[in-house]
């Protein structure tokens, strides 16, 4: 991807007022793309996200065989090898900033007897890839990876893969989603059994496509998830619901200007996802659902949310994996709460495209906020409505997406202009977020 630098510099405005659509959920789209590309014949996507991250998995499926193009209308249209018939890619698969989609890839190529070897970018070769490598490695694919288990990394994958029962011993459905997509192509029955469940993305769509997956509650409470392997995927038609995970700007953005009353329309509602809502429910926000729908299999609504104050709580550590993306503008938002908002459990955000409990530390230390570091969590003193701004501060975002729209939210409603570099890293999961934000009232403008 060329970089083009961006410096918005936010300024604390009017209030915001409008009714918006975010784009597609990044973990459905990357999956509708995948098992479009394992079924033969055509399968169609509407409402994609096109995003860096997504458009980086397109591109490593045409690599291995897949045809994938896009209508004038913004279809999506997948034209697959099916399960079994990816074609050794002629070239390294750069996955850009996406730990999705490298990961749920080296599930796919593990179990295809062919060999790909995957690199990203600075932040992506930086992630662990040892949680997905293990579990590979016994169903028979064989790796050659950078130092930690790092990218970029070889994956000689095999067309006998054995079909494995693996307990996942972190909540990830990245990880769970790279075992059965390898299990795809191996004979027998492979299991995941998830003590936390994940999101549940992988296992909707793979039964859309006409795959065989149970679903069953061990007598400890975890999820035992069972998919039969060698199936034939059929063509599909995906429509992708809006992704809640970037919903959580603009309606965090409403919160917290004053006087802000925004719709955002056709947000994906999986309960896997949405325990964001639950939490600033206890906080005292104001979100309303507005014709609640189902729509392959994942429930979808509008959210009314209208400017309130906000007070501090301790988030259940158990809500963690059903909000895991949304700690850093939850932790921008606490700090206009009243009281602490204390955030426990979340030793996994140190993994994600950067680690996100330092950056959300460093950046609202600077401002001026009080945040306590802690191994695997953070307590964030809110300022009662009053957030800081230090003057002359720009956040670092250190790759991360969501690190930058966390602070230009927070900018948003802060006491001073909030300086924000390195936020093109947007585009990977929210490109136009700016033009969006900017069509509800917000100022943000360009800083270089
Ligand atoms: C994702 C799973 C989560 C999440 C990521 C998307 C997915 O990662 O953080 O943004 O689409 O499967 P983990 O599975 O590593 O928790």
């Amino acid at each position: 991807m060329s970089v083009k630098t961006v410096h918005p510099a936010v300024s604390q405005g009017t209030s915001l007022r409008g009714k918006i659509a975010v784009p597609g959920d990044k973990s459905i789209s990357h999956r509708a793309l995948i098992l479009g590309a394992l079924s033969v014949g055509e399968s169609t996507v509407h409402g994609l996200l096109e995003g860096a991250d997504v458009l980086a998995t397109a591109q490593a499926l045409r690599a291995y065989g897949a045809d994938i193009r896009r209508d004038a209308d913004a279809v999506w249209r997948v034209n697959g090898v099916g399960v079994g018939g990816l074609m050794a890619p002629p070239d390294i698969l750069d996955l850009g900033n996406s730990g999705t989609g490298v990961r749920l890839l080296l599930g796919l190529a593990a179990a295809h007897g062919i060999t790909s070897i995957f690199t990203g970018d600075a932040s992506l070769r930086q992630r662990p890839m040892e949680r997905v490598i293990t579990p590979l490695q016994q169903m028979g694919a064989r790796f050659e990876a950078s130092g930690g288990g790092r990218l970029p990394l070889t994956v000689i994958g095999t067309n006998r893969a054995a079909p494995i029962e693996y307990r996942l011993p972190v909540p990830s459905a990245q990880i769970k989603s790279a075992v059965l997509l390898a299990g795809l192509n191996a004979p027998g029955c492979t299991v995941v059994i998830e003590p936390r469940p994940s999101r549940d993305h992988t296992e909707h769509l793979l039964r859309h496509f006409g795959a065989e997956v149970t679903i069953n509650s061990d007598d400890d409470g975890a999820r035992r998830i069972s998919l039969t392997g060698r199936p034939e995927l059929r063509p599909q038609s995906v429509r992708v619901p809006g992704d809640p995970s970037s919903a959580a700007f603009p309606i965090m953005a409403a919160l917290l200007v004053p006087g802000s009353e925004v719709t955002v329309t056709g947000v994906g509602l999986n309960p896997l996802r949405t325990a964001l809502l639950d939490t600033l429910r206890d906080m005292g926000a104001q979100i309303t659902e507005r014709n609640r729908r189902q729509d392959q299999g994942e429930p979808i609504a509008d959210l009314v949310v209208r400017a309130g104050p906000l007070r501090g709580i301790e988030v259940p550590s158990e809500r963690a994996p059903a909000m895991i993306d949304e700690y850093p503008i939850l932790a921008a938002a606490a700090a206009f709460a009243s009281g602490p908002t204390i955030m426990r459990g979340i030793g996994e955000l140190r993994v994600k495209e950067s680690d996100r409990i330092s950056a959300m530390a460093n950046g609202l230390s600077a401002l001026g906020v009080r945040v306590e570091e802690l191994a695997d969590g953070l307590i964030v003193h809110g300022h009662d409505g009053a957030a800081p701004a230090r003057n002359g501060v720009c956040i670092d975002t250190e790759m991360d997406h969501r690190i930058a729209m966390s602070f230009l939210i927070y900018g948003l409603a802060a006491q001073g202009p909030v300086q924000v570099a390195g936020c093109e890293m947007i585009d990977t999961s929210f490109p136009g977020f700016i033009d969006l934000m900017t069509s509800l009232g917000a100022q943000m403008e360009n800083a270089t």
